[in-house]
């Protein structure tokens, strides 16, 4: 049995002050014995710590938006492994399709960075899909597939039993447009297939497979109703908590 994840994605939203706001109402709204799903928040770096400490026993996980694959170094500007797991982060994205597009993130980097992540109780959320004129060029299965493929290049069936998968199709993204329930399970059964010809059934039924794109409370149920994807990956509708709250318990 698959534990459904659903994680808020803040992206570059949110000041110290305000996520402290949202700590403390998201604490005094959630309360972890009325779901059977996990939940957390995936912040800017700024704020990890503050969080962090806010949500302590809450039940609430905090996670990085990205990471440097090497543990140190002269990379001005990068924050590695070793400061993300000294303030306790328990998730990683790895690879959205905003740092693929605007930071040059690549398939390669992204493998380097699961891989550094893998050897550490921090689980990555590595994010694949697909951008709209390849979704109308009918190749959508096959650029995640690539994507999937490239990215666990080398790794350990262990380790990648342990990992998330976000499938989030760049045109659902902030659109409004959400990838119909079925469209957003028959491309979860790709990535879960996909998993299936790397590895075997065993990892691929370990794996959990969210779908990101304009998930809101309005149609969240019906997308964690469908058989193959085990989470959300939420970004406008994290942003506040009474939203996120009802999100989680869908
Ligand atoms: P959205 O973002 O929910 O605002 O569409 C999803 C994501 O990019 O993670």
């Amino acid at each position: 049995m698959r534990l459904p994840l659903i994680a808020g994605n803040w992206k570059m939203y949110k000041t110290t002050a305000e996520a402290r706001a949202f700590a403390a109402e998201l604490r005094q709204l959630y309360d972890q014995s009325k779901t059977d799903v996990q939940i957390a928040i995936c912040a800017p770096f700024t704020q990890l710590a503050v969080l962090q400490e806010a949500l302590v026993g809450s039940g609430i996980g905090v996670g990085a938006q990205n990471v440097h694959f090497a543990q140190e170094g002269a990379y001005t500007g990068e924050v590695s492994i070793p400061m993300l797991r000294e303030i306790g982060v328990d998730y990683c994205i790895v690879g959205h399709s905003e740092r693929r597009q605007y930071f040059g993130e690549t398939d390669e980097t992204v493998n380097l960075k699961l891989k550094a992540l893998l050897q550490t109780e921090i689980v990555p959320i590595l994010c694949v899909g697909e951008n709209l004129a390849q979704r109308e060029a009918g190749q959508a299965s096959e650029v995640v597939r690539r994507q999937v493929e490239l990215a666990l290049s080398g790794l350990a069936p262990e380790a990648v039993s342990r990992m998330v998968i976000a499938y989030v199709p760049i045109w659902a993204i902030g659109t409004g447009k959400t990838a119909s329930p079925q469209q957003a399970n028959e491309m979860c059964f790709c990535v879960r297939q996909a998993l299936i010809d790397i590895y075997d059934d065993a990892v691929a039924d370990l794996v959990r497979i969210q779908y990101g794109g304009s998930v809101k409370p309005e149609n969240v149920t019906e997308i964690m109703n469908m058989e193959e994807i085990d989470g959300a990956l939420v970004g406008g509708a994290s942003l506040i908590a009474a939203k996120f709250n009802e999100i989680v318990n869908f």
